[in-house]
């Protein structure tokens, strides 16, 4: 292969820039520029998001933004969102203001539970297994002790470990499915570290008491946690739900339930509706240093949990009051990985006054019942068009450098046209004729 290199990570981080530049770049001053504009002044701090990861060459940014006005459980809170899809953000802070007058966001931590498994083979009697596992299980337990002893301190720690015969899904296979406490700790490194120990320890004492075939395959927690839960809510009078935009309420309240029967019941929409939901989610989530494929995963495999693909969020309308809630796993934490070490993520989690994991819960579920109300209500009224339009026709403008006075005149005269590529382009032309 000719553009294949041994010991790339080897490589200081200025050789492996030049290496790029030389095999793919034509223009290598300018390609080196841009990675070097990125850097930043302070070595300290680059040296950090350096060592972040691997092979670092530079800084990827993505634009944090804030959504302030958010009422939940009637506590003030400006929500950090870290995302590059404009509207977002615009439409978290919209939603945050009409809600602040209607009572606000309620939530509420269902369950904390996380999940982690310990895969093997066994080709033995399950009953004999059986015994084996009662018999060495507080063993199991008790050989992690150095792993969960702080955790244990601060009242977390190892739940419980079952055995699960999953032989008729997939010949021999069994796991120890265990669960876990790990209150604001995200908790992976946590729940890894004992899996692996229950995996050393079972693995020993089936080879002196069991003597049958057993092999460990992998030990790993899941990223499926529909026992770690969490409920936003948000309700009003229907008459309550006047407003700028919404003059007839009854037609707005039913046609927003239907949007949401919709989601439902139909997977094409759910996973487009769940989409504008993981907006909200995904941005707070990134912004407290979060792992967001972790929850994207988590969150779709509920989405799914009946068999078919539906929404995440929900509506009724009964005895004139309208209600609309959301209930979501998410496996978050506010102490550990990231959380101490970015600095933005420190600056955001002191932002959202230094929350528990169960707040961050809360905060991040409201975060995604509001990204959806912002998205239905436009959807069921204007049509999402008329903001996304409004923001490409600012970057049309950007794109075209025009002046505050050149902007000021498009934007007024685009009130009343469409916006196209074509029709900006030549309104701007005729503004910089005149
Ligand atoms: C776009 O990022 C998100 C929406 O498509 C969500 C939705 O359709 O509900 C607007």
């Amino acid at each position: 292969m000719p553009n294949a290199i041994s010991g790339f990570s080897k490589l200081s981080k200025s050789e492996k820039i030049e290496w790029l530049l030389e095999t793919y770049f034509d223009n290598k001053d300018t390609a080196r520029d841009l990675v070097k504009q990125y850097w930043n002044s302070n070595e300290k701090l680059q040296k950090l998001h350096d060592e972040f990861i691997e092979n670092t060459i530079t800084n990827y940014y993505l634009p944090l933004g804030v959504a302030p006005n958010f009422s939940i459980n009637g506590e003030l809170y400006t929500i950090p969102m870290a995302i590059e899809e404009s509207s977002v953000v615009a439409a978290a802070s919209k939603a945050a203001k009409f809600w602040l007058d209607r009572g606000g966001f309620k939530a509420e931590v269902i369950s904390t539970e996380k999940i982690g498994q310990v895969h093997f083979m066994y080709n033995g009697n399950f009953e004999k297994l059986k015994s084996f596992f009662e018999s060495i299980k507080s063993k199991l337990i008790a050989s992690t002790s150095e792993i969960t002893k702080n955790m244990e301190r601060r009242g977390g720690g190892i739940l419980n470990i079952e055995l699960k015969n999953k032989s008729k899904d997939l010949d021999n296979y069994y796991q120890l499915h265990a669960t876990f406490e790990t209150l604001d700790a995200m908790g992976a490194n946590f729940i890894n570290s004992c899996l692996e120990q229950f995996a050393k320890t079972f693995k020993i004492e089936a080879e002196t008491h069991l003597k049958d075939d057993l092999e460990i395959v992998m030990s790993i927690l899941s990223n499926y946690v529909p026992n770690c839960l969490v409920r936003a809510e948000v309700s009003c009078e229907i008459s309550e739900l006047k407003s700028k935009d919404i003059s007839n309420t009854e037609l707005f309240a039913q046609k927003f339930k239907q949007a949401i029967s919709i989601a439902e019941t139909e997977p094409y929409r759910a996973v487009t509706h769940n989409k504008g939901i993981m907006n909200g989610i995904d941005a707070v989530v990134l912004a407290t240093g979060n792992d967001f494929r972790a929850v994207e995963a988590g969150v779709h495999a509920y989405a799914a949990r009946d068999g078919k693909y539906s929404s995440l969020t929900h509506c009724s309308i009964d005895d004139g009051v309208f209600k609309f809630w959301i209930e979501i796993p998410l496996a978050l934490g506010t102490v550990g990985g990231l959380t101490s070490l970015h600095p933005l993520v420190k600056f955001s989690l002191e932002m959202l006054k230094r929350p528990t994991a169960k707040d961050l819960m809360q905060i991040v579920a409201v975060a995604g019942l509001a990204q959806n109300f912002g998205a239905i209500k436009s959807l069921t009224t204007t049509g999402i068009q008329e903001g996304h339009m409004k923001m490409h026709l600012m970057n049309i403008l950007n794109q075209f450098e025009a002046t505050q006075d050149e902007k000021t005149k498009l934007v007024e005269h685009f009130k009343t046209n469409v916006v196209t590529h074509s029709a900006v382009v030549e309104a701007i032309e005729k503004v910089r004729k005149k």
